[in-house]
């Protein structure tokens, strides 16, 4: 049986997905998305692979999924290879059809523990990294290392059976499916490095990387280089190697212009689908305020019934992205702020769409 992502990355061009985003591509998200308008392929929010190697069972939340969000990429972060093998066999039995490492994130949390964009000066430690993944993807698909060899706490596996009972997903060991192994990442760390990085990542037993056109140093400011990225592809296409370019693409139109013009396979949309899952629709539509507040409604009923220990705060941003617009859009921020409960959300309702 071939893998889901390997059929999308060879017949369709571009590739349009949903990129990873730490604290906002959560289940409720996700899924929202997928009803809404479904990318071709989906990130969850990043991982730490040392953390899930070491029962942190909280962490198993970020990845929850359902299948309408097939085929979905699980990514993780850290930098040690032991926790990366165990990692990378926990979301084989998770049954994700892709596992992503993460070689991008800027954040000094991360960076400063050795992973993330600081792998990019640490190429050996990044390929034991992939090797690590490797062997625990061609273990589990051989079925010569389990779970239980992992001597994880009985706490763990439950997690990993409650989370397999929310997605509706069951191994089926006659027909084990090994997920896609790739890398996202930046152009370097002070200075872009991809005449160095991009053919050693090209080396690595990887299905594609996706490439985020700023350097670790820049973190989110400037504009991400799509010239550098033309040159990244070039470069990966001289291996079997598939790309996929992110950074500041707004939409689908600009996607595929995108892709045309600088020679990548496809596209993720990160911070432009925030309180607007409708752009990755295939026609672009008016929405109604009506249609919007229905929406960030349902956003926060999925959340509040999924994650009902959580504060509010962490759904208020996203409420103000769904408000980013409206004629009155400032008025209904400061409401918005304010709100700490789902009746409070509702009771805004005709305030929102009148606005
Ligand atoms: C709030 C936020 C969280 C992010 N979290 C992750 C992450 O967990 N993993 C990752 O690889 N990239 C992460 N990124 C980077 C995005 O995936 C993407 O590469 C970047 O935002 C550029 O694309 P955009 O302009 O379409 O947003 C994050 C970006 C933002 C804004």
């Amino acid at each position: 049986m071939s893998n889901p992502i390997l059929d999308i990355l060879t017949s369709i061009h571009p590739v349009v997905g949903l990129s990873p985003m730490d604290g906002l591509t959560d289940e409720p998200f996700r899924l929202l998305q997928s009803k809404i308008a479904k990318p071709d392929i989906i990130f969850t929010e990043f991982v730490s692979a040392e953390g899930l190697s070491h029962n942190a069972t909280k962490l198993f939340d970020h990845l929850l999924y359902s299948q309408i969000e097939r085929p979905i990429i699980g990514q993780i972060f850290g930098r040690s290879p032991d926790s990366f093998y165990s990692a990378g066999l926990m979301l084989c039995y998770l049954g994700f059809d892709g596992i992503d490492i993460n070689m991008g994130c800027p954040a000094a949390t991360v960076t400063q523990h050795g992973g993330g964009a600081a792998l990019i000066d640490k190429p050996a430690v990044a390929a034991e990294l992939i090797k690590a993944v490797k062997a625990a993807i061609n273990d589990f698909s051989t079925q010569s290392r389990t779970l239980t060899d992992l001597h994880l706490k009985q706490k763990t596996l439950d997690t990993l059976d409650h989370n397999n009972v929310y997605s509706g997903f069951k191994i089926d060991p006659k027909n084990i499916q090994p997920p896609t192994l790739s890398v996202k990442t930046r152009l370097g760390t002070n200075e872009p490095v991809i005449e160095r990085w991009i053919p050693y990542l090209g080396e690595q037993p990887l299905d594609f990387i996706t490439l985020h056109g700023r350097t670790l140093k820049q973190g989110y400011s400037g504009v991400s280089d799509w010239e550098l990225i033309k040159e990244s592809a070039r470069i990966i296409h001289q291996t079997k190697l598939k790309i996929i370019g992110s950074g500041d693409i707004k939409n689908r139109h600009q996607g595929s212009e995108y892709s045309q013009k600088y020679g990548v396979d496809g596209y993720l949309i990160g911070r432009g689908c925030l309180g607007n899952p409708w752009v990755f629709l295939q026609e672009t539509t008016e929405i109604t305020s009506q249609q919007k507040f229905d929406t960030l409604l349902l956003h926060a009923q999925m959340a509040r019934s999924l994650f009902p220990d959580r504060q509010f705060d962490y759904l208020r941003q996203q409420f103000l992205l769904y408000a980013a617009g409206l004629p009155n859009a400032k008025k209904m921020r400061t409401e918005l702020v304010r709100v700490s409960s789902l009746d409070q959300l509702c009771a805004l309702e005709q305030e929102f769409v009148s606005c």
